[in-house]
């Protein structure tokens, strides 16, 4: 009677287990769903689409890991050495000075004071100085002033040192370029286009012992920077 008691009881208990175990299927379900739809979710979703080429940021990356000195811009007045130059250092990711205005800083007074007041030899001795601090440093762009290259002890030095780039354009040209006759004081006579027209025939047997000549007649600053990168990319041996 008890052996029949008991196995009663532990039918009930087992029938009772059975039960709970239904009961607590959804729960368990329930987890087991979520997972799958989102592992299901992540291998439907799409991969992260492949970087586009960017050819232009490419150049720049391998002209800036090929330079191993400063590059410096010479020609004359309106040439575009500031302009061009600022612009190609930034895509390159390099710095930019611009020989006058670190003259300007340093002296506290204009171009058109110094030569007024202490004469174009002292000028060109400042010029001379400051460009032989910047040809040392690293690789940057370095925007000079026209007379600068035609110095024979900074040509040398900047020829030595840096790599140098004649930006060369049309006395027309040059003048359409220049914004301000005032601040530069050798276009101070009645006849800015004459002066442009003698200087361009006195410099250019300087301007041509620069490494790169680059033509910008009738491009736009960003057309002669583009230039100016492949002349570069040209230039500059492959690592
Ligand atoms: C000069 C050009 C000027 C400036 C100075 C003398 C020159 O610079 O250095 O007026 O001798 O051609 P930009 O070429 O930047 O105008």
């Amino acid at each position: 009677m008890s052996a029949i008691r008991q196995s009663n009881k532990t039918r009930h208990i087992f029938a009772a287990f059975l039960r709970n175990c239904q009961a607590a299927r959804p729960l368990l379900l329930f987890p087991l769903t979520i997972c799958i739809a989102i592992l299901t979710l992540m291998k439907a979703s799409p991969k992260p689409a492949p970087r586009k080429p960017n050819p232009a940021a490419e150049l720049a990356g391998s002209i800036t890991a090929r330079l191993d000195r400063p590059v410096v811009l010479v020609g004359l007045m309106g040439s575009g050495k500031s302009a061009v130059g600022r612009r190609t250092a930034k895509k390159l990711g390099i710095g930019f000075k611009d020989s006058d205005q670190l003259i300007v800083k340093a002296a506290g007074i204009s171009i058109a004071e110094i030569f007024e007041l202490a004469g174009e030899v002292k000028f060109r001795e400042m010029e001379r100085k400051t460009l032989g601090n910047l040809a040392l440093a690293s690789p940057q762009m370095i925007a000079t002033g026209g007379g600068a290259f035609c110095q024979d002890a900074t040509a040398e030095l900047l020829l030595h040192h840096t790599l140098t780039i004649w930006l060369k354009a049309s006395p027309a040209t040059l003048l359409s370029r220049v914004r301000n006759t005032k601040t530069r004081p050798l276009l101070h006579n009645g006849d800015p286009l004459a002066t442009l027209t003698r200087l361009d025939e006195q410099r250019a047997p300087f301007y041509q012992k620069a490494h790169i000549h680059l033509d910008t007649d009738g491009l736009s600053t960003y057309k002669a920077m583009t230039a100016l990168l492949h002349a570069l990319d040209t230039h500059l041996p492959r690592q």
